[in-house]
């Protein structure tokens, strides 16, 4: 495994490999590595031939509260999961190499970042746009690897590619859970062991709402009242949102009369954990 951090040197290498004919996956992470992460390497190399992670703590995406100077950073035992999971190559870059001094053009994020963590999180899409643009021009990759996990930065991603024409193909991969249903993310390591008992409730409040409509109900109002109470049984008091929304335009729905997504974002204790399902009727 090749571990980079000059933007010129992985920029000439991979030009190299793709000049070779060969499949580029590109996998953009922050570290602090789980299951979650690893999953997208072994996405890649099922369906390329090279396989290239970045671990890039982007400072633009956090507010000016938000946990950027306390994000765990793990880089030796993440670059042990990626050596093992196969990864070809690991672009670790330093800050100045994203963001050189005089940096100042951004992303303009489309509108569905707009809403959900757009509105919690302000200029937190704008810091994720410019940066993923930023990656795909460094690493000529063919295909990029996000997880569903983050359902609208998915969203945002692909609209960014589409709106912008960026010659890239977006492979969305499945959330990847602990054994109990807690959506794995880096942010858990935050928890503590009672919080990490509560965190559950998220995950009960998406399955709660999954067997109401299981069960035939439609009306929106009435699910999310029932999952606020799940969480509430959690003691999960701080909600930013339990939304059902169209599965495209992250537009909330007053009745589910096809495909959409249930989006969910709480705070346990000092933390703020996101989750979502896809509801398939
Ligand atoms: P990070 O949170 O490190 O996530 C990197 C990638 O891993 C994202 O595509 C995310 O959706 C995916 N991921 C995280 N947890 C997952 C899980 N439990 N199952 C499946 N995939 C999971 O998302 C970011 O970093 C940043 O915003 C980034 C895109 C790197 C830009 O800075």
């Amino acid at each position: 495994m090749d571990v980079v951090s000059n933007r010129h040197e992985i920029y000439a290498k991979l030009d190299h490999e793709r000049i070779s004919g060969r499949k580029i996956g590109l996998i953009p992470t922050m570290g602090a590595l789980h299951a979650g992460h690893i999953s997208l390497v072994k996405k890649s190399r099922e369906v390329c031939d090279v396989s290239v992670a970045t671990i890039f703590v982007n400072p633009s995406q956090f507010g000016p509260k938000e946990d950027f100077s306390r994000y765990p950073r793990t880089l030796e035992s993440d670059l042990e999961k990626l050596e093992k999971a196969g990864t070809d190559f690991v672009f670790v870059p330093d800050s100045h190499s994203i963001y050189p001094p005089g940096f100042s053009t951004y992303v303009e994020p489309p509108a569905v970042a707009l809403k959900w963590d757009g509105e919690f999180r302000p200029g937190h899409f704008r810091g994720v746009t410019t940066v993923v643009l930023k990656l795909f021009q460094l690493i000529p990759a063919t295909v990029t690897f996000f997880g569903r996990k983050d359902f609208q930065q998915c969203a945002v991603i692909r609209r960014m590619v589409e709106d912008l024409n960026v010659p890239i193909r977006i492979e969305i991969c499945p959330t990847v859970r602990e054994a109990d249903g807690l959506a794995m993310s880096s942010r858990n390591r935050y928890l503590s062991q009672p919080e990490r008992q509560q965190s559950l409730g998220l995950w009960h409040a998406l399955q709660g709402a999954n067997d109401l409509i299981s069960s035939g109900k439609r009306n929106v109002d009435e699910i999310q009242k029932a999952m606020k109470q799940i969480l509430s049984d959690h003691s999960i008091e701080r909600i930013d949102y339990a939304a059902i929304v169209d599965e495209e335009t992250l537009e909330p729905l007053t009745t589910i009369e096809k495909t959409a997504v249930i989006l969910l974002a709480a705070h346990v204790g000092s933390t703020r954990l996101i989750d979502n399902l896809l509801i398939e009727v």
